[in-house]
């Protein structure tokens, strides 16, 4: 038997092969039935004739949507077929029929979204949905190609943790042994700081959880985050290793996702300047930019979608921002030496209206001022004695950021909502299916 799988089946033209799949649609028109079959990896468009394949012809005719089948047939040149190539049919054995009384519920046209994502476990199978995914896996292994090959070692964060780190609105309390609580990480900053001591240059990639109650397009209560953090850094170099991260990501994607990026219909041509360099602001300078495009923003206050959106209209690939107020930043931001009122942190906002995709900048190195922020801001002292101990002993200036991946890969997909980029989201009003 000669398996093949559908996105090399050109490979094999005028080979009789097997393709294993399930089907996808089916027209029927007198004695020719033009079945279409997926398999994963791609569509592919099928011919039987009944004159001369009669068995294979009574196997596919009223044959289910969904139901599971391998097929045996030529590969055939035509260019009018989804991939350029179709399959003339001469076998079929069906692995499981989808039965008539209970047909598969996602039909080949428009659906409302919740009706869609009460049954993402099927929706995952539309070509859009597998090409969003494979996407994603694309933006995954690049990241991590470009982190390694930068010298940054995978270490990983615990999920389960004793403190907050991104403010205490958002924490996902967990009944941890016995009388115990702990809380589900909202990120890993706090411990790549403590392996950025020990290796040098470090970064974690795994989940993490926000009981984020607003219902935004930008918003998953479980979310993936890339966290970069090395010893003996600077805000600059933070950005600069953000830039070239992101572009990196892009890039990859419009070179090796290109047949994905067309099944969504992505305009390529606003990813295609996605290089460094990419602008960078001050907060200062964005507040200008946004009251003169009428926004009613003052000093101090927090950029909302709205006046994200107009920010990144200015500009053709991502913008970074820099020097926030300290007031509206995390409590361990070190502040800038020169103007102790601002924060060293900084964000990249995606083109496009997209939105912040990576939030960082330097932390606190002084024992002192940690103290202080814990305090001012509230923050239970016991529990970040260990965070503490990292500027008792050998403290350095330090930084990193961390890249949301849903987001990133939302803006790439050009996708409405942050939810069909990731395969089983979750968000504050649904953990189903
Ligand atoms: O800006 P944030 O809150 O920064 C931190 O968590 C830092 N501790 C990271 C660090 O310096 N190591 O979040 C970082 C990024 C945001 O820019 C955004 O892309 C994404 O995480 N993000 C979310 N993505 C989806 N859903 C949510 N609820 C998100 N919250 C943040
Ligand atoms: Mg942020």
């Amino acid at each position: 038997m000669n398996l093949v799988t559908i996105d090399k089946a050109g490979e094999h033209e005028g080979q009789e092969v097997t393709v294993r799949g399930w089907l996808y649609n089916l027209r029927e028109s007198g004695k020719l039935l033009f079945p279409i079959f997926r398999d994963g990896t791609g569509l592919m468009q099928g011919v039987v004739s009944q004159k001369e394949a009669p068995e294979a012809f009574a196997a596919l005719r009223g044959l289910t949507q969904e139901s599971s089948v391998e097929i045996t047939g030529k590969i055939r040149r035509e260019p009018r077929a989804p991939g350029g190539y179709e399959i003339g049919v001469t076998d079929v054995h069906v692995v499981q029929r989808v039965p008539e009384s209970e047909p598969y519920p996602i039909q080949l046209k428009e659906h409302g979204v919740d009706f869609l994502l009460d049954r993402r476990h099927l929706w995952v199978r539309t070509p859009r949905q597998a090409s969003i995914l494979r996407i994603r896996a694309e933006a995954i292994r690049a990241a991590r190609e470009y982190m390694d090959n930068q010298g940054y070692t995978l270490t990983d964060a615990p999920i389960f943790t004793p403190a907050a780190c991104e403010g205490t609105t958002t924490l996902f309390e967990v009944q941890y042994v016995d009388d115990e609580k702990a809380y589900l990480t909202q990120s890993g900053q706090l411990y790549v700081e403590a392996l950025a001591a020990a290796l040098g240059r470090v970064y974690c990639f795994g989940p993490t959880f926000r009981a984020e109650k607003s219902k935004t397009r930008r918003h998953l209560t479980e979310f993936w985050m890339l966290e970069p953090e090395a010893a003996y850094t600077h805000l600059e170099d933070m950005m600069a290793l953000g830039e070239e991260l992101v572009s990196h990501i892009v890039q990859s994607v419009l070179r090796n996702r290109s047949r994905e990026l067309e099944t969504l219909k992505r305009e390529t041509s606003k990813l295609a300047p996605v290089k460094p360099p990419f602008p960078r602001i001050t907060y200062e300078q964005a507040l200008e930019i946004l009251q003169k495009h009428g926004h009613n923003v003052k000093w101090g206050d927090d950029f909302g979608g709205d006046e994200e959106t107009t920010l990144s209209q200015q500009y053709d690939r991502p913008v970074m921002i820099h020097r926030y107020p300290a007031s509206i930043k995390a409590f361990y931001m070190e502040p800038d030496k020169d103007r102790p009122d601002l924060a060293l942190g900084f964000d990249v906002l995606a083109s496009e209206g997209y939105g912040e995709i990576i939030g960082g900048g330097e932390r606190i190195s002084s024992y002192e001022l940690l103290v202080k922020r814990l305090r001012d801001q509230k923050l239970p002292e016991e529990a970040f004695q260990w965070y503490l101990d990292l500027r008792r002993y050998g403290s350095v200036p330090h930084a990193g950021f961390g890249m949301g991946l849903e987001r990133v890969v939302a803006w790439i997909c050009g996708t409405e909502h942050v939810r069909e980029v990731i395969p089983f989201p979750r968000m504050i009003y649904r953990v189903y299916p």
